[in-house]
């Protein structure tokens, strides 16, 4: 779908963000026909290059990036005619002027702050101050955002100070992800689950982001918030939301949100007995935690399980289990739907190690959907059952292409279209902070260390045990 003409500013588009996701996925979009003939994306940042110099920076990061068969040469040097550079400084009064100038009454301006968040305020002020943001205009916010509760709504008050909350988009870049989306579709365009979607039915969730690399070279951001601030509070919360919400009436971005902000508001307090917290320890030939943060007395998690209750009618007596960590086995990430056993067996000693019905939705890799379901074991041996795997692969069934976009290039456009469905709202940001800033307060009371678990495993014995008490099990991590 074309866009309306827009005129884009990133500021700290000289920043690795920027240079990995938000130009390539740019470029993308460019080569789709998505962008307008006259648009224009301006980079902004302390470096004082030049608009040639910045576009070198970016054919480098182009051909860094994004395969060669996808950019023809003739293509990157047109994209690159739309980009241009002005130098500003954030924090002082350099460039504003110059930026007002180059942006156009009649295109829709969205500025995009990929900076640290103690520039928000600071930028908004001097967008709003130099007459460079219109009521039409639109800001774009990069996580973390915030800390703690306080921090968050502090950044909240510096922007609504110059923003509305209908002009911000705050980005969780799990929103962008194409079976994240899918997660609404599945639920609310189909028949087939929502009759079962709830505690009558289903058992457990189990909810896993799991990732392979460590935290080498970004220690000191990591070390300052572990894996409850950098992946739970915002990315598995809302994978959580998305599971266990109420239909919204309309898919409108208020009805949606309101929707998910009821769920974390509906979360049970957690005891400190139903979190295990993790950190990768070396074997003799791998980094541990403490190398890769340079901290040897850190006492941040680089792992989490947790166990949660949603307290509502829908999923009272069901828990959700949520876990992530860094340095595990593999990069897998999905959700997996759980499904209690027939009320009533008629076939009794027919199969072993029955694991029962499950729905897996699988995020990455390979995104898909698998329904695990009891068969009867083909052959004359009499009635034996087994479990097989009804599996879809998105690739396979619609396309590579349609599947490899990155969640940043739908989110950007998203921006554009001025649809903030994919985009945390205000509120919610500040629930989620205000259901973790207590766990994150109760371990630190407990002065808790975490338990040290191998680089390459699945993570701690005690998120096993997490599991066993409840007399479940993880699925295995990559399988
Ligand atoms: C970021 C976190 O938000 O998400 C990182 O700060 C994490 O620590 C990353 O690695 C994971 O994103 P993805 O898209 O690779 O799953």
């Amino acid at each position: 779908i074309p866009v309306e003409p827009f005129d884009l500013v990133i500021f700290g588009a000289t920043g690795d963000l920027a240079r990995r996701k938000i130009l390539p996925g740019l470029f993308h979009r460019f080569r789709a026909g998505q962008m307008p003939p006259d648009a224009k994306i301006i980079g902004s940042a302390r470096s004082d290059i030049d608009s040639a110099g910045f576009r070198e920076l970016i054919a480098a990061a182009i051909g860094e990036f994004i395969p060669e068969e996808l950019r023809p040469a003739e293509l990157v040097s047109e994209f690159l005619n739309h980009l241009s550079y002005v130098h500003i400084d954030a924090m002082g009064e350099t460039g504003w002027s110059e930026l007002r100038g180059i942006l156009r009454p009649e295109a829709v301006r969205t500025f995009y702050l990929s900076v640290s968040p103690s520039l928000f305020g600071a930028i908004a002020e001097r967008l709003s101050h130099n007459d460079i943001a219109t009521l039409e205009s639109r800001i774009v916010v990069e996580k973390p955002f915030g800390h703690d509760l306080t921090s968050a709504q502090a950044l909240n008050k510096d922007l609504l100070r110059h923003f509305d909350e209908q002009q911000i988009y705050r980005i969780d870049h799990y929103l962008g992800k194409e079976t994240v989306q899918n997660l609404m579709a599945l639920r609310f365009a189909n028949s087939l689950f929502e009759p079962l979607w709830n505690s009558t039915h289903i058992d457990h969730v189990q909810i896993t982001v799991a990732e392979s690399i460590g935290v080498a070279g970004r220690g000191g951001y990591y070390d300052q918030s572990g894996a409850m601030r950098d992946m739970v509070q915002n990315h598995l919360m809302q994978l959580l939301c998305l599971i266990a919400m109420e239909p919204p009436s309309k898919f409108t971005s208020n009805s949606v949100r309101d929707e998910k902000v009821k769920v974390i508001e509906a979360l049970e307090p957690v005891a400190l007995d139903d979190i295990v917290r993790g950190q990768y320890r070396s074997g003799r030939d791998n980094q541990s935690y403490f190398d890769d943060v340079e901290n040897a007395n850190s006492r941040t998690e680089s792992y989490i399980a947790l166990k949660l209750a949603v307290g509502n009618w829908r999923w009272a007596g069901t828990p959700f289990y949520l876990r992530t960590g860094k340095q595990l086995r593999d990069r897998a990430s999905e959700i997996a739907v759980v499904f209690k056993d027939p009320p009533h067996n008629i076939f009794p000693n027919k199969m072993e190690g029955r694991k029962g019905n499950a729905l897996i939705i699988r995020l990455q890799p390979d995104e898909g959907i698998t329904l695990r379901t009891t068969i009867k074991e083909p052959g004359p041996g009499g009635m034996r059952l087994t479990e097989v795997d009804m599996d879809m692969s998105f690739a396979d069934a619609l396309g590579d292409s349609l599947m490899s976009q990155d969640a940043y290039e739908r989110l950007i456009m998203d921006v554009i279209r001025g649809d903030q469905t994919l985009f945390m709202r205000g509120d919610e940001v500040e629930a989620a902070w205000a259901w973790a800033d207590p766990l994150i307060a109760a371990w630190e009371d407990a002065n808790q260390r975490p338990v040290p678990y191998d680089p390459g495993s699945s993570g701690p014995e005690e998120a096993l045990m997490l599991m066993h008490r409840g007399g479940r099990r993880w699925r295995p991590i990559g399988d």
